[in-house]
């Protein structure tokens, strides 16, 4: 989390009258300056965690998350066929492949939104199907073609969100700030989610998740595409400081580059099937002649086409 003094110096006056209740700091005094409010805040603030202090960390399995043998058909359609992968706690893995590989059906099936035709999906060694709750409680899924609530303003989504997942309410409210102000929300606090564009519902979206309370377990259908060059730019940060905390992640995506950039190892994916894994250097060495990602990625999924 970022320095709480500038988290509430960031503030919006009705976010730091929240915060003021929430500590139990009184606001009484008609004339005070923003800067002495700020300040007694961090002064409770400061208390407040030594209370807290001996909270038991949260860890998470391993592996965090774990498919089994997935087969998945629609009709006589093969869409993913005996998939195994893995995720663990502190790295970022890419599932990557061209159009209709099956990256969306994997992903829709280990957060539980399609069952699969046969094996076995645990989250956080919860089984998807035999203990839904438990195992997407600890998931954050961000689809393809993001949806939301239409008719809920933007603090509105974030502040049920850290409800429903049970954040303790001081906490809720420095990461709705933080996950605010890192994603550009600030104008859109009060708007109706219905009226965003798409870049604001996805960057809505993963402020949605990330309000919970780390470490996550995070399935990412292609989240750069439709973000702006600074969204982009702030989430690949991001993900990359939670990876270094100890979430797992596991992001789809057809933007070799990102997938290059950000990802600590590989899955390619071709009509259902893996093609490959590895890391980028093991990936070299069993596609001899291949240096970048992308060229590994022609390579296995139908070869370099001619110029
Ligand atoms: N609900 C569905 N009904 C029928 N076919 C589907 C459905 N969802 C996906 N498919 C098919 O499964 C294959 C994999 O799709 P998808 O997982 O969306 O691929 P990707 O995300 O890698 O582009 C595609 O051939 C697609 O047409
Ligand atoms: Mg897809």
């Amino acid at each position: 989390m970022q320095d709480e003094l500038e988290l509430i110096h960031q503030m919006t006056g009705p976010e730091l009258i929240r915060l003021a209740e929430a500590l139990g700091v009184p606001l009484t005094y008609r004339h005070v300056s923003r800067a002495k409010i700020e300040n007694d805040l961090v002064q409770a603030l400061k208390l407040h965690w030594q209370t807290e202090k001996g909270k038991p960390v949260q860890k998470l399995d391993i592996p965090a998350l774990k498919i089994s043998n997935l087969h998945k058909e629609f009709g006589s359609k093969v869409a993913v066929a005996n998939l195994d992968l893995e995720v663990h706690p502190g790295e970022i893995v890419g599932l990557v492949g061209p159009n209709g590989a099956g990256k969306s059906t994997t992903l829709r099936v280990l957060t539980g939104i399609i069952k699969p035709t046969n094996g076995q999906v645990t989250v956080n060694g919860y089984d998807i199907r035999k203990e839904p709750v438990e195992a997407k409680r600890r998931i954050g899924y961000i689809p393809e073609r993001p949806t939301c609530y239409p008719s809920l303003r933007v603090i509105e989504y974030l502040t049920f969100v850290a409800r429903i997942y049970d954040v303790p309410r001081i906490n809720a409210l420095l990461r709705i700030r933080e996950f605010v102000s890192r994603f550009q929300l600030d104008e859109f606090l009060n708007s109706y989610i219905g009226t965003l564009s798409k870049g604001n519902l996805q960057r809505t979206l993963l402020a949605g998740i990330f309000v919970r309370e780390p470490p996550f377990i995070l399935a990412l259908d292609e989240p750069i595409y439709g973000l702006d060059p600074r969204g982009a730019w702030s989430l690949k940060s991001l993900l990359r400081e939670l990876r270094d905390d100890g979430s797992a992640i596991l992001i789809s995506t057809h933007i070799l580059e990102v997938a290059e950039a950000l990802c600590d190892r590989f899955v390619i994916m071709n009509h259902g099937k893996v093609v490959g894994t590895g890391t980028i250097e093991q990936l070299r060495e069993s596609n001899p002649g291949a240096t970048s990602l992308e060229e590994i990625f022609l390579m296995l999924t139908g070869g370099i086409p001619e110029v």
